[in-house]
């Protein structure tokens, strides 16, 4: 039983993963951003580990709601380029991001005051 269990949660981690890999594929996130390091615009890692430090509980939504209508101005050093809004997508596929971003958190390199 426990077996069978553990089976689950791994394979749902599996599908997790890769439903959140279709949809930045797709919608060509990884033009900007890569996991953990920068390029155009700061990493998905730190992006995590920026909003679970200064949002907290609102960490998700806050994630759900700068896909969806974009962002500028949070990462002083993007301070030139912007997030393109994502109007396209539905609150599951940004719901699916969201907990993605959070989970790569862990792969932040900056610490401390130059996190970005
Ligand atoms: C044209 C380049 C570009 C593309 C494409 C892009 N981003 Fe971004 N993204 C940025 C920039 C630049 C920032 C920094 C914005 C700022 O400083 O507020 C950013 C910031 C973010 C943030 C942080 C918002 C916050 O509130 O902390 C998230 C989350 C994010 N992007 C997710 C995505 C996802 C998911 C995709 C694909 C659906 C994507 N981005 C596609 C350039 C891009």
């Amino acid at each position: 039983m426990k077996k069978i269990f553990i089976t689950t949660l791994l394979l749902s981690g599996v599908l997790f993963a890769q439903s959140a890999q279709k949809i930045i594929n797709e919608n060509g996130c990884l033009a900007c951003h890569a996991v953990a390091s920068k390029k155009a615009a700061p990493a998905f890692a730190g992006i995590g580990k920026r909003n679970k430090r200064f949002e907290g509980s609102n960490a998700k939504v806050t994630i759900m709601n700068s896909i969806k209508n974009g962002s500028q101005g949070k990462y002083p050093m993007f301070a030139n380029s912007a997030m393109p809004p994502f109007g396209n997508l539905s609150q599951k596929d940004l719901s699916i991001l969201a907990d993605y971003i959070l989970a790569q958190s862990s792969k932040a390199q900056c610490k401390g005051r130059g996190l970005r």
